[in-house]
């Protein structure tokens, strides 16, 4: 296949994964700085007029995967390409976040999830084309309303 490389990597205020807010109603508003390489800088031309971006990254401090694992967000064993788990065959992470401004190679954004230092290995504009009448949340629908 490929071998990845980072475009750069997050700043970001959590140096510890205990810090990011986890569980049902998480709120991801912390800013952070997406701080590309100046080789791969050229490759950010126009993104300035994108609102959100998918940003695509390595879970590097994280090791060995399971293949069934109950998150932070449900009482119930789910599988792992039904969550959102860092503990994933190939352990790769995909985050929206809004643009707030771009300086030169650094992106600075709003709603990072990321450890501080974590490699990038892609960023795509965010393009939504999913009407919200045929969104399904499969199990995470459930345990909201369980909460309730
Ligand atoms: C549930 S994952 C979701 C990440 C991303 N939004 C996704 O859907 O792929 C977010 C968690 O990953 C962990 N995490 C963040 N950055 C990491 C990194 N660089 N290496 C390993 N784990 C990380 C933290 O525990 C954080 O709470």
């Amino acid at each position: 296949m490929f071998t990845p490389r980072p475009i750069g990597t997050v700043k970001s205020p959590y140096a510890e994964t205990r810090e990011i807010p986890k569980g049902l109603g998480a709120q991801h508003e912390a800013q952070g700085v997406l701080e590309i390489l100046p080789e791969f800088e050229v490759g950010l031309t126009d993104i300035e007029d994108f609102s959100h971006l998918h940003v695509l990254w390595a879970f590097d401090r994280s090791q060995g995967f399971d293949l069934l694992g109950t998150p932070p967000s449900d009482n119930r064993p789910h599988g792992v390409f039904a969550t959102r788990s860092p503990r994933r065959p190939n352990p790769i992470g995909l985050t929206v976040v809004e643009l707030l401004r771009r300086d030169g190679p650094r992106l600075h954004v709003r709603g990072v999830d990321m450890l501080d230092g974590t490699p990038i290995l892609d960023i795509k504009p965010y393009l939504s084309s999913v009407p919200p009448e045929k969104l399904r949340r499969g199990w995470l629908a459930e345990a909201e309303a369980r909460q309730k």
